[in-house]
């Protein structure tokens, strides 16, 4: 995985056919996807439950490019073993899922995955001051996480505040929630280059009709990018 702060588009499958994972990921990637965000959630750390490392291994074979995990669990340390081995290239633990992110950290670059911390709405940007020497990607949550399809929460100034504090580092900033043609071009103005999109891109289409994934990936791209269709 190479880096660079081009604008990537990562559609999130908790948007997706839950029945047909492989289908969607290969549908989404053909359309011009860049990563595929994968949204574990235990029931716990988020009110809601969606799947664990057995279903990331499943899918991992139909995703040609990046597999982005976001664990929305706690702990997590347990578990990060189990996601590297599900073939996880970006395994992103919450800052606020335990006492110990500096340590979840190092697990899951020992684990051979980029690590990236992801920061709830109401968690400062400073609170991951110190680790950026240890994280390959900031994912800075434009809702508070558990479901797709919810009101973007606007985080510019904390999406500048991360892009300052990281200067030169190699640190991607994510955007995960809420994400559309309309605040696409806020996000990625402040310094945002991976922007995660459920139900953005997964509307209107079908593994038998994927054309609009593509549209929607386009709209959501250009807009970013400052080049309005
Ligand atoms: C929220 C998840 C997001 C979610 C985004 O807890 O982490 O990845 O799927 O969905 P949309 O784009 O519909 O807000
Ligand atoms: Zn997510």
């Amino acid at each position: 995985m190479s880096f660079d702060r081009t604008i990537k588009i990562a559609p999130s499958i908790l948007a997706a056919d839950f029945a047909n994972f492989g289908a969607e990921c290969a549908a989404v990637e053909a359309q011009g996807a860049d990563w595929i965000h994968v949204d574990v959630m235990d029931g716990h750390f988020v009110p809601n439950i969606t799947f664990g490392p057995a279903t990331c291994a499943a899918i991992r074979p139909h995703i040609k490019g990046v597999m982005d995990v976001h664990l929305m669990i706690s702990p997590v340390d347990a578990y990060i073993e189990d996601f590297a081995r599900a073939g996880a290239d970006v395994i992103t633990a919450h800052v606020e899922a335990g006492p110990h992110i500096h340590r979840t950290l190092q697990a899951i670059r020992a684990s051979g995955a980029k690590a990236g911390v992801a920061l709830n709405p109401g968690t400062p940007a400073d609170s991951v001051a110190d680790l950026l020497d240890l994280t390959d990607l900031v994912c800075v949550m434009t809702v508070n996480p558990g479901f797709g399809g919810q009101k973007f929460i606007d985080m510019t100034n904390k999406i500048k505040a991360l892009r300052a504090m990281i200067g030169d580092r190699p640190v991607h900033i994510e955007i995960d929630g809420g994400v559309d043609p309309t605040t696409a071009p806020v996000v990625a103005q402040a310094g945002a280059d991976v922007l995660v999109a459920g139900s953005a891109v997964f509307r209107g289409g079908s593994v038998d009709d994927p054309a609009p994934y593509g549209e929607n990936i386009r709209a959501i791209r250009a807009a970013a990018e400052g080049t309005y269709v």
